[in-house]
């Protein structure tokens, strides 16, 4: 995580919520940069310090061993500010994991269909153990039925698809102070 001491203690932290392969750890990267904040995140977090993969830690602990991990980094993370988050896309289904950080934090939801979702998942390197399945496209459907609701707690809703890359980090950046 980065060094607390670099965060700017007035400015609460920006969520970026949604489904996996909608873009948050690209677009968080890249908003943490142009607003010269620190990045966290959450699964390269929890993988740094377990030492180990999020496919191995849910193969060892399953799917509620990996949500206490991301619970107790929201913890950590409501002591500090300032900074740009991206949790994994179940992030929001974890009871008390969002009034964690919110209310001062402000939640920004990068939609995106599930058809666009998947075709990025498959051409990326990355393992989703939740999609290891025979349909993933189904599966990633009916985690987007599932979640949905709580995705739209956000503060404010950006269609990932509509927009420009270079213009999607401005308005990001833009929501987020707003
Ligand atoms: C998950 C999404 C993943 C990761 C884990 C579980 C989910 O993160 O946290 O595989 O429940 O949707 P991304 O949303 O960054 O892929």
């Amino acid at each position: 995580m980065p060094d607390e001491s670099t965060n700017e203690p007035s400015s609460p932290h920006i969520i970026l919520v949604g489904l996996p392969g909608s873009g948050k750890s690209t677009v968080g990267r890249r908003v943490a940069r142009r607003l010269g904040r620190p990045f966290v995140d959450f699964d390269s977090e929890i993988e740094r310090r377990a030492g180990k993969s999020i496919a191995q830690i849910f193969s060892e602990s399953g799917e509620p061993g990996f949500r206490a991990l991301e619970l107790e980094l929201t913890r950590e993370l409501a002591q500090t500010s300032g900074m740009v988050l991206a949790p994994g896309g179940g992030w929001t289904t974890i009871p008390g994991a969002t009034a964690l950080l919110r209310p001062p934090a402000r939640m920004i939801y990068l939609r995106v269909k599930a058809e666009v979702a998947i075709g990025r998942i498959l051409r990326g390197r990355r393992i989703r153990p939740l999609l290891q399945t025979a349909d993933p496209l189904d599966t990633l459907r009916k985690l987007l039925a599932e979640r949905e609701a709580g995705y739209l707690q956000a503060d404010h809703v950006v269609d990932v698809e509509v927009v420009k890359s270079q213009q999607l980090i401005a308005t990001i950046a833009r929501l987020a102070l707003s």
